[in-house]
């Protein structure tokens, strides 16, 4: 099985930084960090509000960074301007509300068409490899491939949530839905991604998913920093997905 790639998310450093207006933790120094613990890249989500990710951060990762940095933003004009004024190796487009405590579920990528087909091209223009953050949903998949996107993110989000309500049926729909998804876009010949709510407890299934190049995780990862500092959260998550992949 190809190796698996693991972005580490260093939204959710901001976040504590944020949250005393001082100028510490640096995500720039998280994500060197992550680079030294073995990550393949550095995700960060640029925010309507700035709630966590602010825009010299981008800036600094955007010049800083010796791994790929994969920019997750909502398809607004503003987010184009940026994308295209720092042309980060890749871009993830999600959806945004604003009241939303996180991304709450995949884009629309099949009832957006019509906005995102100029959007995605004029990224993919300027050499940023475009995924669309997508629920586990064939329409979806083939919408992600009918608008040019190269890489679709498989949203696990709900997956998480059944494994920490402990539903063991609702466990087994979200995983086959998962499954059933990675194969359909791999058919499609798009490259298949997957993220959010992934922990110790709940990764290896995804992991072992032959279609997934690459896993996208962030807030777990932060939150066991704290006990076990940022390489060693980094280094467990990694072993788990080799170990998932052998
Ligand atoms: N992938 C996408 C598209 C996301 O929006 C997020 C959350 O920002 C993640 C992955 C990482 O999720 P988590 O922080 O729950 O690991």
């Amino acid at each position: 099985m190809s190796k698996l790639r693991l972005g580490v998310n260093i939204d959710h450093v901001a976040t504590i930084r944020n949250a005393r207006g001082a100028p510490y933790p640096d995500p720039l120094r998280a994500a060197r960090v992550a680079a030294a613990a073995g990550a393949d890249g550095i995700t960060a989500h640029l925010r309507e509000d700035r709630r966590h990710i602010s825009d010299a951060d981008i800036d600094n990762l955007a010049r800083e960074l010796t791994i790929p940095l994969n920019l997750e933003m909502a398809a607004t004009g503003e987010m184009l301007e940026i994308a295209l004024r720092h042309k980060p190796h890749a871009v993830c487009l999600v959806p945004e509300k604003r009241e939303e405590r996180t991304t709450e579920g995949g884009i629309d990528a099949a009832g957006q068409h019509n906005h995102l087909v100029p959007y995605v091209r004029r990224l993919a223009d300027a050499g940023i490899r475009v995924s669309m953050f997508v629920d586990p949903d064939e329409r979806q998949l083939e919408a992600s491939r009918d608008l040019g996107a190269p890489v679709v993110e498989l949203c696990t989000g709900a997956y998480c949530e059944a494994v920490i309500a402990n539903d063991a049926e609702a466990v087994k729909v979200h995983l086959q839905a998962a499954r059933k998804s990675a194969a359909v876009a791999a058919r499609l010949g798009l490259e298949v991604h997957a993220g959010h709510g992934l922990t110790y407890d709940n990764v290896k299934p995804i992991a072992a998913i032959p279609e997934i190049r690459e896993l996208n995780i962030g807030h777990f990862l932060v939150g066991e920093a704290i006990f076990v500092g940022l390489e060693n959260s980094i280094r467990e998550m990694r072993r788990l997905m080799d170990e998932a992949r052998a």
